[in-house]
């Protein structure tokens, strides 16, 4: 297993529209298991291909406390959406960045493929039903501060980079 690069906001890779899965090999098994490794790293609760600049249809989730919940959605799609969600969210994309976005759901079902490619329903609400809207997004190229305004991203773009100088 390898820790993968992160792409950061505001790269214009993630804005990249993620293909559609169809080859469920040893080569997407080897991705999923460096992304779990990247994600559990970080640590995040959740991680879409996109971010490590891989623009195929695959995000991973683990909320649990323990770490030990690995869930693996391919070609997923939100098929039901009830009520309104008052979470802040946070992005690996964009380290220290923590806001609340509008118009996200209290409660998701998403249809997807598991990670040897069987369909799988799930309906989710709190941290996870938030993470698996804020993954799609960015397998669609959206990353959640680009819902904030205009004024915020331009601010938010201008700390990361500075940040990154630093570290450089
Ligand atoms: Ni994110």
């Amino acid at each position: 297993m390898a820790i993968l690069n992160l792409l950061h906001f505001p790269d214009e890779r993630l804005h990249t529209l993620a293909q559609p899965v169809t080859d469920f090999g040893p080569e997407l098994q080897r991705l999923i298991d460096d992304m779990a490794e990247t994600m559990y790293a970080a640590p995040g609760v959740g991680l879409a291909a996109t971010q490590v600049d891989v623009h195929k249809q695959l995000f991973i989730a683990d909320v649990s406390e323990e770490n030990n919940r690995l869930l693996v959605f391919i070609n997923p799609k939100i098929t039901r959406r009830e009520g309104e969600c008052e979470l802040e969210e946070g992005c690996l994309s964009v380290p220290g960045i923590y806001d609340k976005v509008a118009g996200r759901a209290r409660e998701v079902t998403v249809e997807a493929l598991d990670r040897h490619g069987k369909p799988f329903s799930l309906t989710a609400d709190g941290l996870l039903g938030l993470c698996i809207q804020h993954e799609l997004d960015h397998l669609l190229g959206k990353v959640f501060v680009e819902y904030l305004s205009r004024l915020k991203q331009e601010r938010i773009a201008k700390k990361l980079k500075k940040n990154q100088r630093k570290s450089m």
